[in-house]
C-alpha cells in the first residue's frame, strides 16, 4: 500500500479536519493560552518530589485513586462516586462523549467555543450541531432549546464561562436547559473558580447533568494533566466502565492531592486573578477603537480594526495573545489571558502605545 492510499483509510472526518494547533513561540509575556500566570512554591513542589523519590516507578498507580477522589470530591462539594479524575478535562469530556453521544445523539454545542469539542465529535463520527451566541456573545437560551428540537436526545456541551468569550450562564439559564431538555446535558466548568454560577448544587435535581472541571486554571497545575467530572452517582458508575484503566499517572495523582491540601492559595491567587482582569477591563474599555467583552474567566476578549497590526506590536515587544478571529462570529477578535501584574501592566502599556499611534 502506497502512502496516499493509507492516508485515504483515515475516517474522512478527521481528514477534513484542519489540525488543532499553537506554534511554540517563546516569549517573556505568555498570554496565549489562558494559563495560571502563579506557579506553585518550592516547598509545596518538595512535598511531591519526595513522594517521587521513594514510591517505585515500575508499579501501576492504584486502580481506584481512593485518596484522590475523596480529596476531589470534598472540595467540589460531593461524594467521592460522583466524582471520575483524568488526564485533564480534556479527556473526561471525551470519555463522556464515547458514553453519552451516538448516531441518533449528536453533540450540540455554543458557537464560538472550546474547538476540542468539535474535534471529538469528528474523531467519533458524532454530527455536530451548533446554536449560535447573541451578537454580543451572550447564551441564547431559545437558540439552544430551537437547536436541540430536531434532536430530543442530543448531549447539549455547555461552556461556562466559555472560552475564548468569557460569557457564563445564570443559574436560571441552565435550569430552562436542564428543565426542557431530554438527554444529558454537559457543563464544561474549566474557569468556574473565576466567575460564573457554579452547576453543582444543580447535580441533585437533575440527573442528566454532568460538569467537568480542572486543575489546568485556577489550581495553576496545566502541566500536570489533571481534570474530572462530577455526575449523579450511578450515571459516574456507568460512564466509569469506559475510562481507561491508570488514566491518572501517580505523580500527578499524588501532586493532585497536595494541590488540594493548599486550596486556599489556589483561592487567594484566583481572587487576584480577577482583580487584574477587572483592571484590564477598565482600562480596555477608555480605548475608544476596541470593544471588550465582559468575562468570567481569566481572559478577556477584545474586538479591534486592526488585529494584524496589534498582534504585531504586541509581539515586538515581547508580548503574546491569541488570535481567536478564524472562530465563527469573532472576526478580528484576539484573546488576552490575565497574567501577573506585571505581565499586565506591559500589555497595557503595549495597548496604549498601539493606539496612541
Ligand atoms: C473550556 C475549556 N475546557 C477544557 C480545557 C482543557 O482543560 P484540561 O487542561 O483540563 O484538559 C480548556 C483548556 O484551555 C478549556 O478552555
Amino acid at each position: 500500500m502506497d502512502l496516499s492510499a493509507a492516508r485515504q483509510l483515515i475516517n474522512p472526518e478527521v481528514r477534513g479536519l484542519r489540525a488543532y494547533h499553537l506554534n511554540p513561540e517563546h516569549v517573556s509575556v505568555k498570554l496565549n493560552q489562558n494559563e495560571n500566570p502563579f506557579d506553585w512554591p518550592a516547598s509545596v513542589k518538595e512535598e511531591v518530589a519526595a513522594f517521587t523519590r521513594t514510591r517505585p516507578w515500575n508499579r501501576y498507580p492504584e486502580f481506584v485513586p481512593g485518596r484522590l477522589n475523596e480529596a476531589v470530591a470534598a472540595y467540589a462539594g460531593v461524594g467521592a462516586d460522583q466524582v471520575i479524575v483524568g488526564n485533564g478535562s480534556n479527556e473526561m469530556l471525551l470519555v463522556l462523549l464515547l458514553a453519552l453521544s451516538s448516531s441518533t445523539r449528536p453533540l450540540i454545542t455554543c458557537q464560538p467555543t472550546f474547538t476540542v469539542y468539535r474535534l471529538l465529535a469528528a474523531g467519533l463520527g458524532r454530527d455536530h450541531e451548533p446554536a449560535y451566541l447573541t451578537d454580543n456573545l451572550a447564551y441564547d437560551i431559545d437558540a439552544i432549546l430551537g437547536v436541540r428540537e430536531d434532536a430530543p436526545r442530543g448531549v447539549i456541551l455547555l461552556c461556562s464561562p466559555n472560552n475564548p468569550t468569557g460569557s457564563a450562564l445564570s443559574e436560571e439559564q441552565m435550569r430552562a436547559v436542564l428543565d426542557f431538555h431530554e438527554g444529558f446535558c454537559i457543563v464544561d466548568q474549566a474557569y468556574v473558580e473565576f466567575g460564573g454560577y457554579d452547576a453543582t448544587p444543580l447535580l441533585a435535581q437533575y440527573p442528566n447533568l454532568i460538569i467537568t472541571r480542572t486543575f489546568s486554571k485556577a489550581f495553576g497545575a496545566a502541566g500536570m494533566r489533571l481534570g474530572y467530572l462530577i455526575g449523579a452517582a450511578e450515571v459516574v458508575a456507568e460512564v466509569r466502565k469506559i475510562k481507561l484503566p491508570y488514566n491518572v499517572n501517580f505523580f500527578s495523582s499524588y501532586a493532585a492531592t497536595v494541590l488540594l491540601s493548599h486550596a486556599d492559595m489556589a483561592r487567594e491567587r484566583a481572587a487576584v486573578i480577577v482583580q487584574e482582569r477587572d483592571r484590564i477591563g477598565r482600562f480596555l474599555r477608555d480605548i475608544p477603537r476596541l470593544t471588550a467583552f465582559e468575562s468570567s474567566a481569566n481572559f478577556i476578549l477584545i474586538r479591534v480594526p486592526d488585529k494584524d497590526a496589534l498582534v504585531r506590536s504586541l509581539r515586538g515587544e515581547d508580548i503574546l495573545v491569541r488570535d481567536v478571529s478564524s472562530y465563527p462570529m469573532l472576526d478580528n477578535c484576539l484573546r488576552l489571558s490575565v497574567g501577573t501584574r506585571e505581565e499586565n501592566d506591559r500589555l497595557m502599556a503595549g495597548l496604549a502605545r498601539h493606539y496612541a499611534a
